[in-house]
């Protein structure tokens, strides 16, 4: 059986920069702070009315795909993992597909959040593996800015995340020993509500959440969106930042090592850790946690913020375009975050 590899990378991430300090002008923060505590510089939004998560999706695909010496027409199958969609259904996958003209191929959409990459990549590595496809497109693309609540009550999220979108081309390889060596995969659903967008969503099913969010007391029907919903502004993504954070600095080396025992490998092997840019400080725990250099990991939420399922795919396509990856590297990609999820993936390269 033949290995998988990432045969093609690529990112875009929009124009627009916006810096701490454009940030406090409409909320109670400071560039101070917001360094301080994650890292952060500046993120990138996206042009509202002119993008959207397909269509970044589509820049970093078109990179992706001419990387890989490939056309279009040769994707076989497309996965496309996004918190932060164009709709609620159907999935970017399609309308990636219908822009790109991929029509017919299978179309997959993931929500994993900020392990949607490593997910869709060990997806992609299990379909290539078996022989069933060839040339996998796998997407992260993300437009937070659209979604945020820019009040100080939302500052501790907000602050965070960024736009931009990443895209590898997933294929065989008969090289011994390169490629995709494994994946691993975890959730916890008990912490499903730490870090969450809840509405407009179709829970009121569950009793208490009648009251809470407006859900109309009608025997049919009713919508995911209410009144309440809308005179409340509950309409925003919540996060538990510091338990969030407590749990990630444990699953990020727990996750990492799991890939290098099953691999028979030790940190000290890893050429290039790209973690999920969560945090600066929670890269920097683990760089600690798992004594490594800081040229063995990339960082660069600084200048892009956390663009959660593209934030490795952009890492990654970077540290490569830097000459940072190089062929025959070890490279492990971690993630964590909401659901909770978390993963990895170890490559050499
Ligand atoms: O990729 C998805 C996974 N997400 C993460 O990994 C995020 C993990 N968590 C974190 O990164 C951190 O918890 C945050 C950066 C979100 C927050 O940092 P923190 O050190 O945990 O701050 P905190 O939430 O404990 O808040 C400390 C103080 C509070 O004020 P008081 O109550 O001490 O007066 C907050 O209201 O900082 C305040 N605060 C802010 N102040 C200025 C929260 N956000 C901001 C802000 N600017 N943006």
């Amino acid at each position: 059986m033949p290995n998988a590899k990432i045969a093609g990378i690529g990112y875009y991430v929009p124009e627009n920069k916006v810096t701490n300090n454009d940030l406090a002008r409409v909320m109670d923060t400071s560039d101070e702070w917001i360094q301080e505590r994650t890292g952060i510089v500046e993120r990138r939004y996206a042009k509202k009315h002119e993008e959207s998560t397909t269509t970044m999706g589509v820049e970093a695909a078109k990179i992706a795909i001419e990387r890989a010496g490939i056309t279009n027409e040769d994707i076989d199958f497309i996965i496309f993992a996004t918190l932060s969609p164009d709709y609620y259904f159907p999935g970017c996958g399609v309308l990636l597909q219908r822009e790109m003209g991929m029509l017919g191929v299978g179309a997959l959409d993931i929500r994993n959040q900020c392990s949607g990459f490593v997910y869709g990549l060990s997806i992609a590595d299990q379909f290539v593996k078996s022989g069933m496809y060839k040339n996998v497109l796998l997407v992260g693309s993300e437009f937070h800015s659209m979604g945020l609540d820019f009040s100080t009550r939302g500052r501790n999220v907000t602050v965070i995340f960024g736009d931009g979108a990443g895209a590898v081309v997933v294929q065989p390889t008969e090289e011994e020993g390169k490629g995709i060596l494994s994946t691993h995969l975890h959730a916890d659903g008990t912490y499903a509500e730490k870090l969450a967008y809840i509405n407009p969503g179709s829970h009121a099913g569950k009793w208490e959440d009648k009251e809470r969010f407006g859900y109309p007391d009608v025997e049919f029907g009713g919508a995911f969106l209410t009144q309440k919903m809308w005179d409340d502004e509950d309409l925003f993504p919540n996060m538990e930042g510091q338990a969030v954070f407590k749990m990630a600095v444990q699953k990020f080396p727990e996750v990492i090592m799991e890939a290098l025992q099953t691999n028979g490998l030790q940190p000290e092997d890893i050429d290039m850790l790209v973690p999920h840019q969560a945090n600066l400080r929670i890269s920097q725990f683990v760089q600690r946690r798992m004594k490594l250099r800081d040229d063995q990991v990339w960082n660069n939420i600084q200048k892009f913020g956390n663009t959660t399922a593209a934030s490795i795919p952009i890492a990654l396509c970077e540290a490569w375009e830097q000459g940072a990856v190089k062929d025959g590297d070890l490279v492990c990609l971690a993630a964590f975050g909401s659901g909770f999820t978390w993963g990895s993936a170890l490559i050499r390269w």
